[in-house]
């Protein structure tokens, strides 16, 4: 497995929308397996493959306290969202460092391919409501950030390309 570089916001190429995954073979299973070990290293609970950069319908997550149960959605669709609603703050490794309160679903069905290429439903609640949804909107190019007003938008932009630039200066 492999480590892979995660896009950082307001990198233009986090707003490609993803097409499908055509088949589910060994090139997409070790991509989901690197982007699972670059979660985890990260400490993140949500990685959509649009975030390193392969823009197929991919995501991997693990909500769990234990980290130790790893979903990998593969052409993810939303079959069913609850009418109740949720403010819940979220983060993103894209954007590290930033979080804010966003509105969602309070939970959502979810159906896909696993890692084997069998298809599945998930009814995601609470954390992992949040993040299928915030995984599934990278897939579509959109970054949580963009569901804040223009004024933070443009804060957070500007945070993000000096905290860039100190970082390559200190490399
Ligand atoms: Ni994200």
């Amino acid at each position: 497995m492999a480590r892979l570089t995660i896009l950082r916001y307001p990198d233009p190429r986090l707003h490609t929308v993803a097409r499908s995954v055509a088949a589910v073979d060994d090139r997409i299973r070790r991509l989901a397996d690197d982007m699972l070990e670059t979660m985890y290293a990260a400490e993140g609970v949500g990685l959509a493959a649009t975030q390193v950069d392969v823009h197929e319908r991919l995501i991997v997550m693990d909500t769990s306290d234990t980290r130790d149960h790893p979903i990998v959605l593969i052409n993810p669709e939303i079959t069913w969202r609850s009418d109740e609603m949720k403010v819940v703050e979220e983060g993103c490794l894209s954007v590290p460092t930033i979080y804010d309160k966003v509105e969602r679903h309070a939970s959502v069905k979810v159906q896909a391919l696993g890692r084997d290429g069998e298809t599945f439903e998930m009814h995601a609640e609470g954390l992992a409501a949040v993040c299928v949804q915030h995984e599934m909107d990278h897939l579509r190019g959109k970054v949580f950030v963009e569901y804040l007003s223009a004024l933070k938008r443009d804060r957070i932009r500007t945070k993000m390309i000096k905290k860039t630039r100190d970082e390559q200066r200190d490399a």
